[in-house]
């Protein structure tokens, strides 16, 4: 049977790696977070309806349910979580009316809720990218949303994940570890790497068991922001927001076509011309970019090959790197360079370049399993990571 991603290493060694400390901070971004994707205007005098789907700890659903007056319904297929989330309904951190299905999603049926079967608003946080099946998953997460609803997805893929993935090559020898000594092993490895993030907010300990530990990357992981637009289309729901906030529109209102398809075609024009300012949290971006000037063609289909060859050397817990690999890898990263360096992005990119030219040299410290504390520019660089989005049901007002 395919392995389930998530739910079996979860399961596996009983572990949620994603619990955040629930204080002012936490509550502020996710206010922060929620009011960027345009989720503020919600009328306080009757609860809405909520389903979250993936909650892990079920620390983010604390601060949902302070920003809305909200009845809260979960899924989630990992015991630990279930566990989780009834404790803080115990100590009344959530309320009593929270409602738990321990089910994995995939096999769920919304007869399976009776009575609820659609939501005013629907969370699937950090759950669909890593899925054997991603587009199938955030598809089945909109059949919940109630006519005049909304949903949150967060995206991922090589472009955003490009120096996490590359972090992930330590997996074929920290993986044949006992695990909490392959835990131990991976933050005395990422401990400088991690530090370049001050504001991070999980623990190191979950960042190696999930980042690096888990098998989330088979190939097909993928649920780039093309791929929640589409999917949004299909089920006719169309862009409200997004964090970062990557659309721009200067059109005059009047000009303007109120129709899903113009909402969903500018985020993705907006897209596809931004995604370069994903590789590097340090990037500036710049408002409008032209990358026709640049060759993303070619330099899409060099970070593929990367994130392929990840995939099939970080899900195989027997994989052994061979000197072909070590080969492999240093000429596909010897021509990300050359693409970048022979183009005008160069100087725009010129810290990420940096970055990637210490990762060369580091990725030979990897493939001999050497912990090598020097590469301090491969360690500086993080991209943006996670996107979310969201989007809302066609509303005709006639
Ligand atoms: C990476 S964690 C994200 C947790 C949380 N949403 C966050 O962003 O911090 C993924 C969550 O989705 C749950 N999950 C993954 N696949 C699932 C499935 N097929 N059915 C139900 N739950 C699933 C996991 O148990 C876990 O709680």
């Amino acid at each position: 049977m395919e392995e389930r991603q998530f739910l079996d290493f979860y399961t596996k060694h009983k572990i949620i790696p994603v619990a955040q400390e629930i204080n002012q901070n936490h509550l502020s971004r996710r206010q922060y977070l929620y009011r960027t994707l345009g989720l503020n205007q919600y009328n306080n005098d009757s609860k809405i309806k909520i389903l979250e789907i993936g909650p892990g700890t079920g620390d983010n659903a604390v601060a949902t349910n302070k920003i809305f007056n909200s009845q809260i319904t979960f899924i989630d297929g990992n015991q630990s979580s279930i566990n989780a989330i009834n404790q803080k309904i115990k100590n009344g951190i959530l309320p009593i009316d929270t409602k738990i299905i321990n089910y994995d999603f995939l096999d769920f049926s919304s007869k399976n809720i009776l009575e609820d079967s659609k939501f005013h608003l629907v969370i699937c946080e950090g759950t669909i990218p890593g899925q054997n099946k991603p587009k199938l998953f955030a598809d089945k997460v909109l059949q919940f949303v109630a006519p005049d609803g909304r949903a949150v997805f967060t995206c991922a893929d090589v472009f955003s994940l490009l120096p996490e993935l590359l972090r992930r090559l330590w997996r074929p020898h920290l993986i044949k570890l006992e695990f909490k000594e392959a835990i131990k092993k991976g933050i005395e490895i990422f401990e400088p790497h991690l530090k370049n993030l001050p504001e991070m907010s999980r623990s190191y300990e979950d960042w190696v068991a999930d980042q690096v530990l888990n098998t989330w990357a088979k190939r097909g992981w993928e649920f780039s922001v093309s791929d929640a637009i589409e999917t949004a289309q299909k089920n006719d729901m169309f862009y409200l927001g997004s964090s970062p906030s990557f659309v721009e529109d200067w059109i005059w209102y009047k000009e303007a076509l109120n129709t899903p398809n113009y909402y969903n075609q500018l985020a993705l024009n907006e897209w596809e011309n931004k995604k370069i300012f994903l590789l590097d949290k340090r990037l500036h971006p710049i408002s409008k970019y032209d990358l026709r000037e640049f060759n993303i063609i070619e330099f899409s289909n060099i970070l593929n090959k990367i994130g392929n060859f990840v995939s099939d050397v970080t899900c195989d817990d027997d994989y052994e790197y061979s000197e072909k690999d070590f080969k492999y890898l240093d000429e596909l990263i010897s021509i990300l360079i050359q693409i970048i360096q022979k183009s005008e992005l160069s100087l725009f990119l010129e810290d990420t370049l940096k970055s990637i030219i210490s990762f060369k040299r580091y990725w030979k410290n990897i493939y001999e399993g050497v912990n090598n504390k020097d590469e301090e520019d491969f360690q500086k660089w993080w991209g943006r990571g996670t996107v979310y989005l969201s989007f809302e049901k066609s509303r005709l007002i006639t």
